[in-house]
């Protein structure tokens, strides 16, 4: 019988690690991650947080070792994440979050580069982003502009290098950039969670801010985070917050927002980041616990989704891992 050659097409480049290695489009760094971090007033020791394995919520004092370690790691940015002790429904102080971001520039400088999320839903009593009406049946979006507005400024008046505002208010990036700029804070830049979509995947970290919604008015975050189910609604916030002056756009959730990242991505030429939320963080974590899956490489198989997508940068509770793991891809 007559031998049938098949001519090798794609499977050259497959041959082995150095050529899948060199003809690869997609390469990581840990240059573009940024860690989050959260700081609870009310500790007195760091607290684990469910789900979230390599992840506490920090003390004041231990943040600093917190911070001193994930630099040793090659990681130099941070999202911080300030939960004060006492819950408000007007009036809030900001203190609490001002002396973690002093403590931390005091310590570290320029060393690292400090963004601040700037919400109120670890501040109110009723866990919502925002201020409510009355009878809790609605948020009112020019009270919360205001406050978070106040807030923004004393957090760049303590030495925030970004400002990261996550509450899904309209209007809340032109009046921080407006008031920023008219206090001197002109080089502070704004990184807009500008398609940040209600999901179920936030679960483990509303357990490390105290802050799932719990008021028998309005129950959920529908009625300012975006559906899920509309991803119009989502490009058409992004392009908004650019055009009021976000230097960087979020898109959050990221591994199910793919198609949200890339469809961005033709539109802006502003940075993109993705936010691996904690509840997709989790998800890998409990495959990774079974023995399911390989932990370094379903993280980076992740992040490389990310970055085809379009990401410019990642934001992930593994990003103190990312130079290690990074390095050890096999591609
Ligand atoms: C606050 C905020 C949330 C997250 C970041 N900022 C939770 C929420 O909107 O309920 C989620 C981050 C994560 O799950 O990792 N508005």
């Amino acid at each position: 019988m007559e031998k049938i050659f098949y001519t090798l097409t794609q499977r050259r480049l497959r041959t082995d690690a150095h050529i899948r290695e060199l003809t690869a489009s997609v390469k990581l760094s840990h240059k573009s991650f940024i860690q989050p971090l959260f700081v609870d007033e009310a500790l007195i020791t760091p607290r684990a947080i469910d789900g979230l394995s390599n992840v506490q919520v920090d003390t004041v004092s231990s943040i600093l070792h917190t911070i001193e370690q994930d630099l040793q790691n090659g990681i130099k940015k941070f999202l911080l994440f300030p939960v004060p002790a006492q819950k408000q429904e007007h009036s809030f102080d900001f203190t609490f979050a001002v002396s973690v971001i002093k403590h931390i520039k005091q310590q570290f400088g320029e060393t690292v580069w400090l963004a601040a999320d700037l919400c109120l839903c670890s501040y109110t009593t009723h866990g919502h982003c925002g201020i409510l009406n009355e009878s809790h049946t609605k948020l009112i979006n020019h009270k919360t502009v205001d406050v978070l507005t106040r807030y923004a400024t004393q957090l760049a008046a303590a030495g925030a290098d970004c400002i990261a505002p996550s509450d899904m208010m309209d209007g809340r990036i032109a009046a921080i950039r407006t008031q920023l700029d008219v206090l001197g804070f002109d080089d502070v830049s704004i990184m807009s969670y500008a398609a940040k979509f209600s999901s179920q995947f936030y679960g483990p970290f509303r357990d490390a801010c105290h802050s799932a919604p719990n008021t028998s008015g309005l129950k959920s975050r529908k009625s300012y985070q975006i559906s899920p189910f509309n991803s119009n609604d989502a490009i058409a916030s992004a392009l908004r917050d650019e055009k009021e002056g976000a230097d960087m756009l979020m898109v959050k959730p990221a591994a199910l927002y793919t198609d949200v990242i890339a469809n961005l991505k033709q539109q802006t030429l502003k940075p993109i980041a993705a936010y691996h939320v904690s509840g997709e963080y989790a998800a890998i974590e409990s495959l990774v616990e079974k023995g399911l899956a390989n932990r370094e490489a379903v993280h980076t198989e992740v992040w490389a989704a990310l970055q085809r997508a379009g990401a410019d940068i990642i934001i992930s509770y593994a990003a103190r891992n990312a130079k290690a793991w990074i390095e050890q891809i096999e591609y």
